[in-house]
């Protein structure tokens, strides 16, 4: 499969640029199986990596020339100076790949300029990491041809400054590292706060189940202010309590803290969410690692009321792939991503799963909400090398 995308890409780029890219990568969108809204906490997040990739034909340049096209995009080839690079100057696509060089450069690596052509199959605007996969594809295909040595992590670190400073985002560090370091087979339980890792397998098949995926098609086009407000609001619980972050209120500590809050109703909200979502983080490690599978439903059901009802960040069309799909005997299920539309999961056992999206899909239909796309998420391999 990716010998394919990887020829097509390439000859696209030979059409653009009149020469042979001198590689082609790949980098994945992600699902995240459970812990939202807790990487800009400093707690623990647990992807995984979709077959979904943004691929990238690139060549090195030694004339502090960047060129960017994209597949998915109605423009031609856009062509910057390096050295113009600048934060928020660009409120166009080409912001997050020229973003990622602007943040490797200004990080004191010598890029000296790059042609490149992007084409990507992760869904945009559906809550899957369109934009890091962009980031990490050019910053990985950078990291290779300028010989940069830089890891995994270090790459994800680079391309969360590339969006936080220069599209202006305020995004924690999950997707990044997600598309960087995800493994195919496992799900990536992620400590954010040092970004240690520990790859969990994570193969439904094997245990005749699935997972899937549920893009409800609102794209969550408003989703950049009030992520900012949640954001700010979980900055504030923690400033009120005197810790550098949420993650250090221990669970156990979660009803002083409450009570520490006294009336800021929101800010407890924020807080409850935030604690007893990185608790419920380590329950599904404990659980798969002693190989309960099928208990980690109602942990994903008890996530999604949390981020329903306590961060307030669902919108009826989650609430409805989520209900529906447990009415119709899903094991578990929840919104995914940054919230306000996008995506929810469903993990169902595999003989319910066409039942579960028969009703889904009924239900939007008699809900007048636009068609859901349902496709079912393999954890998939990390950002690559293709060709
Ligand atoms: C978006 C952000 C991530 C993370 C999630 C919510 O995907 O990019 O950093 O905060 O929302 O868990």
């Amino acid at each position: 499969m990716s010998e394919a995308v990887a020829e097509t890409v390439a000859s696209r780029f030979g059409e653009l640029y009149g020469a042979e890219p001198h590689g082609v990568w790949a980098a994945p969108g992600r699902v995240n199986l459970i812990g939202e809204h807790t990487d800009y906490n400093d707690g623990f997040v647990m992807p995984f990596a979709l077959p979904h990739t943004a691929v990238a034909a690139v060549a090195r340049r030694e004339d502090g020339v960047l060129r960017l096209h994209s597949a998915d995009v109605e423009q031609g080839v856009t062509e910057f100076r390096l050295d113009t690079l600048s934060p928020e100057s660009d409120k166009n696509w080409t912001a997050y790949p020229a973003g990622v060089v602007w943040a490797l450069r200004e990080a004191g690596h010598a890029v000296t300029g790059a042609d490149i052509h992007l084409a990507s199959t992760v869904p945009s605007g559906a809550g899957l990491s369109s934009s890091a996969a962009l980031e990490i594809v050019v910053a990985l295909a950078l990291n290779d041809l300028f010989s940069l040595g830089l890891r995994g992590w270090q790459l994800a670190r680079l391309c969360q400054r590339a969006e936080n400073v220069y599209v202006g985002a305020p995004v924690g560090i999950m997707d990044q590292t997600a598309s960087a370091c995800c493994e195919a087979g496992h799900a990536l339980f992620l400590d954010t706060r040092d970004l240690s890792q520990k790859q969990i397998p994570f193969d439904l098949a094997a245990e005749g189940m699935r997972l899937l995926v549920v893009d409800t098609q609102v794209k969550h086009s408003h989703s950049e202010g009030e992520y900012g407000k949640r954001r700010a609001g979980c900055e504030k619980g923690a400033d009120l309590l005197g810790v550098d972050a949420l993650r250090d209120v221990p669970y156990a500590g979660l009803d002083a803290a409450l009570a520490r809050l006294g009336d800021e109703e929101e800010v407890r909200r924020l807080v409850r969410h935030i604690v007893t979502e990185n608790e419920r983080v380590e329950r599904v490690v404990s659980l798969l690692e002693s190989g309960e599978t099928r208990s980690i439903g109602p942990v994903l059901i008890e996530g999604h009321a949390s981020l329903r009802d306590d961060f307030r960040i669902s919108c009826p069309e989650l609430d409805l792939v989520v209900d529906t799909a447990l009415a119709s005997g899903a094991l578990g299920s929840r919104m995914t991503g940054g919230g306000f539309g996008g995506a929810a999961i469903v993990l169902a056992e595999e003989s319910d799963v066409d039942a579960i999206t028969k009703s889904v899909t009924e239900a939007f239909a008699a809900a007048g909400f636009k068609t859901p796309r349902v496709f079912e998420a393999v954890p998939s391999a990390g950002a690559r090398r293709i060709r």
